[in-house]
């Protein structure tokens, strides 16, 4: 599992953002929109679930966006061509359901604009009137712009800091669309409280919105337990049962306090590794 390429797509605010193309024919052959593959660099680290932003079967090579958040990616981004990954399973998950529904709002946030691009192909192949609304928190931190632009009708970019496209979240471009037209589908992925936000925003609108929820995963094969969600009050496995969910049944103060469990953990474990690495 050789990584053939990295780029570095955004560096800012202490966030780093990387693409990787990894040779993994497999999963290429396989991989629809809305599936993940979890990796693992070493063979005694963790796995991390990572979205398949792209498969092209021909090259047998999958294409990976990562946040550098943990003690794993920051590992990850610190790979380049031509180093193996311990291992790579995939694809896991449903894809994304992908029908004619008419007109959808897709909204991406930071990261999570990655995730909603494969989406946006697949929806705009079946026919769809797809409009895209991607934020990021300042202009340098703004990914897939292009690319979105080229797939969708209409993409509409905001930033936090008003750097770039429109000033203020994803949310408030939703709801302006919202309140002017009719739409059959709102599709979000982004950190918790921007999908939190987006489902409050579809409800009040009566639109049925889907997320991609990013619970802490171990295995990714429903055996753990550890990325359970509760949806409509029954527990489901984001990993087998998702990762995409109706935004209306989450439990979202469950999922985000679950989600930060580790954070101090992990804070301490970089901690250690960075004086290490500068002794
Ligand atoms: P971020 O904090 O930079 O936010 C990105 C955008 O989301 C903002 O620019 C804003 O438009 C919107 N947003 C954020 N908070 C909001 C709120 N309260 N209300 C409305 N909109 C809001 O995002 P980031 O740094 O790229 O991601 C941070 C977290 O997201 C990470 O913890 C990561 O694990 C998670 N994430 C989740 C998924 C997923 O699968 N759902 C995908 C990628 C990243
Ligand atoms: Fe173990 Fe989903 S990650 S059950």
């Amino acid at each position: 599992m050789k990584i053939i390429t990295k780029e570095i797509l955004a560096d800012c605010q202490g966030t780093r953002v990387v693409k990787l193309t990894v040779y993994a024919p497999d999963i290429a052959a396989k991989a629809r929109a809305g599936q993940f593959a979890m990796l693992m660099v070493k063979e005694e680290g963790e796995r991390v679930p990572l979205t398949i932003v792209e498969a092209d079967p021909k090259k047998g090579a999958i294409t990976l966006i990562l946040q550098e958040i943990g003690l794993t990616t920051k590992l990850l981004g610190q790979m380049g061509p031509q180093d193996s990954l311990y291992s790579i399973v995939g694809p896991l998950g449903h894809p994304t359901h992908i029908e004619k529904y008419g007109q959808l709002i897709l909204v991406g946030g930071g990261v999570g604009i990655a995730e909603i691009y494969p989406v946006a192909m697949a929806l705009k192949i079946a026919g769809n009137q797809v409009t895209a609304i991607i934020g990021a928190r300042t202009k340098q931190l703004l990914i897939l712009e292009q690319q979105l632009k080229e797939t969708c009708d209409e993409c509409i970019v905001m930033t936090d800091d008003g750097s770039y496209g429109r000033k203020g979240f994803v949310t408030e471009a939703l709801k302006a669309l919202l309140d002017t037209a009719r739409y059959d589908l709102v599709y979000a992925v982004g950190p918790v409280p921007m999908m939190r936000a987006v489902s409050g925003v579809a409800k009040t609108a009566g639109v049925r919105a889907l997320v991609s929820l990013n619970a802490i995963m171990v295995d990714g094969t429903g055996m753990c337990g550890c990325c359970r969600v509760t949806v409509g009050k029954e527990t489901k496995f984001s990993c087998v049962d998702g990762p995409e969910f109706d935004a209306a049944l989450v439990d979202w103060q469950e999922l985000s306090n679950r989600n930060s469990i580790y954070t101090t953990h992990e804070k301490h474990i970089c901690r250690l590794k960075e004086q290490g690495a500068g002794q």
